[in-house]
């Protein structure tokens, strides 16, 4: 029997980045992704909104029977991913800005959180900053994930954007800026840019996909079917929206 695929989640094109990663990772493995863009941006709404909206979407996943569920949106799992764990049977890997690896990478400079603001304002974000933040300097970037979706990755729109949001830091020192929204590593290049020469970047994607892979090993979940595997793209924002996010996935997967 063929085994279910693997449930990915976004409010938009931004957990395609997980996505691609987790594709190379289980080339045998099935994958369905579910992209919420009718609703998006998640990050600048009422986190009672969003929990509804996640909700609904992982219940749409689950009803089409997915074995386990990437929640590849940082806003998403700041809101949800403890309230879905206590709803669902199957794994949930959630995302949390890459705030600790950054912090325990050492250096004495600045670590800047880019992410949503319903992120950044989070209980879990809170409590990550307690533990790892002495060095951090949050970064809520409402109207990022906008260049992203409409695929203005190097636009002199987002160099603006950018300059508003990076130059303040430009001649101090800063060690490291963690992308804590899936969207901003679509823009990784134009956002190097912008920062002091050495500056490291950090994303959480390795991470999910090796918990990914540890949860499904240790639930016995792997499919042992040879592959190669299938990926479904979905989009409540229509077919347009889903070819964009194939398209994306593909430019992704070759960098
Ligand atoms: N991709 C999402 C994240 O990782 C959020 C973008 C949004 O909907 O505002 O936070």
């Amino acid at each position: 029997m063929a085994s279910p695929a693997i449930g990915f989640f976004d409010s938009g094109l931004g957990g395609i980045s997980v996505l691609a990663d987790a594709v190379k990772a289980l080339p045998r493995e099935d994958f369905l992704y579910l992209g919420d863009s009718a609703n998006a941006p998640y990050g600048v709404k009422a986190p009672d909104e969003v929990l509804r909206l996640v909700r609904n979407a992982a219940g749409g996943l689950a009803r089409m029977g997915v074995k386990a569920l990437v929640i590849a949106c940082n806003t998403a799992s700041s809101v949800a991913a403890s309230v879905l764990r206590d709803e669902y049977v199957f794994p949930i890997i959630a995302l949390e800005p890459a705030l600790k690896p950054a912090a325990e990478s050492g250096g004495t400079g600045a670590i800047l959180v880019m992410a949503t603001p319903l992120t950044l304002s989070s209980k879990s974000y809170r409590r990550l900053h307690a533990r790892y933040g002495e060095r951090a300097v949050p970064l809520p970037c409402p109207g990022l994930m906008e260049f992203v979706e409409r695929e203005e990755l190097d636009s002199p729109g987002l160099h603006e954007y950018l300059d508003n949001l990076l130059s303040p830091f430009s001649g101090q020192q800063v060690d490291a800026a963690v992308l804590g929204c899936t969207h901003y590593l679509f823009l990784r290049e134009a956002i190097r840019s912008h920062l002091p020469r050495g500056t490291r970047l950090m994303d959480s994607n390795a991470g999910v996909v090796r918990q990914l892979i540890r949860r499904l090993e240790g639930e016995n979940l792997l499919t042992q079917s040879p592959g190669p595997g299938k990926v479904e793209i979905v989009s409540t924002g229509g077919r347009d929206k889903a070819e964009q996010m194939e398209r994306m996935l593909r430019r992704y997967s070759e960098r």
